[in-house]
């Protein structure tokens, strides 16, 4: 039984991929989604675990919670109970004026402002997106004719100053004044706060890992969405949509499922 998950290899009845949201609420969401029968397997902290069945075949659904080190319990845990595909479904904050709030950003690889993908790998490790599934992601977003860009995200442990949200008190450090517009200058597109320990876990133990997660706020325009609530927003919608079909291609795309 691992740790945090409460989860066993048994109880995942075969399953080899999973889908990551960071809100426990969206693991429902998602796995009801492509399966009505979908059972919830374990609840623990931040971590909400359901399985179902897309076109034959177990996934997982697991929350990862906020940010580097509960996301790096998740892979470090599903790993050793056989998930070797990873697909998160987030949200984020854009960073370029021309993405709009309920588009979806496909992440190719993300900056590393994070402190748990330094405990795997040094800092000039890339954490970068395994190709099969960004390209799948890539064709559901184009299949299902969904607003999308593919690029390069932030990946900050802080909402806040990490993200050039003033903290309380105002004071921002010196060393993430300024930096949303050198992230826009060097064509990031958004902020998020875990797929930097997703990317470079991923890498570091051979997992297929990809992100995907709808915009919640453009810091430009200050356009916002509501936040995450009991029923799916028109954003989170998108993303599970996506998400399930990209999923799908992967599974028909892999020798023996
Ligand atoms: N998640 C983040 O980390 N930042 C945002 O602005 C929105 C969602």
């Amino acid at each position: 039984m691992e740790y945090h998950l409460k989860l066993s290899s048994t109880m995942l009845e075969g399953a080899k991929y999973a889908f990551l949201p960071g809100d426990p609420q969206r693991a429902r969401k998602i796995a009801t989604f492509f399966d009505p029968q979908a059972k919830e397997l374990a609840i623990n902290r931040e971590f909400n675990s359901w399985l179902g069945y897309l076109n034959g075949v177990p996934i997982l659904t697991t929350s990862t919670g906020i940010g580097g080190p509960s996301t790096a319990i998740v892979i470090e845990e599903l790993a050793r109970v056989g998930i070797d595909t990873f697909i998160r479904l987030g949200t984020s904050g854009a960073i370029q004026e021309h993405i709009k709030v309920h588009d979806l950003i496909i992440t190719t690889g993300s900056v590393r402002l994070d402190g748990t993908s330094r405990h795997y790998a040094p800092i000039e490790y890339p954490a970068v997106a395994h190709h099969e599934v960004t390209q799948v992601l890539v064709q559901a977003a184009k299949k299902m004719n969904v607003p999308y860009h593919v690029g390069l995200t932030t990946s900050s442990d802080s909402f806040y100053p990490g993200q050039q949200r003033p903290p309380f008190g105002g004071y921002i450090i010196k060393t993430y004044q300024d930096r949303l517009q050198e992230w826009q200058k060097l064509h990031i597109l958004n902020y998020e706060m875990e797929s930097g320990a997703l990317l470079t876990l991923g890498n570091v133990f051979g997992l297929r890992c990809g992100c995907v997660t709808c915009v919640l706020v453009n810091r430009v325009s200050e356009q916002k969405d509501l936040l995450p609530q009991e029923t799916p927003t028109p954003g989170e919608e998108r993303l599970i949509k996506i998400g399930v079909e990209a999923m799908s291609q992967l599974i028909k795309a892999d020798p023996g499922t």
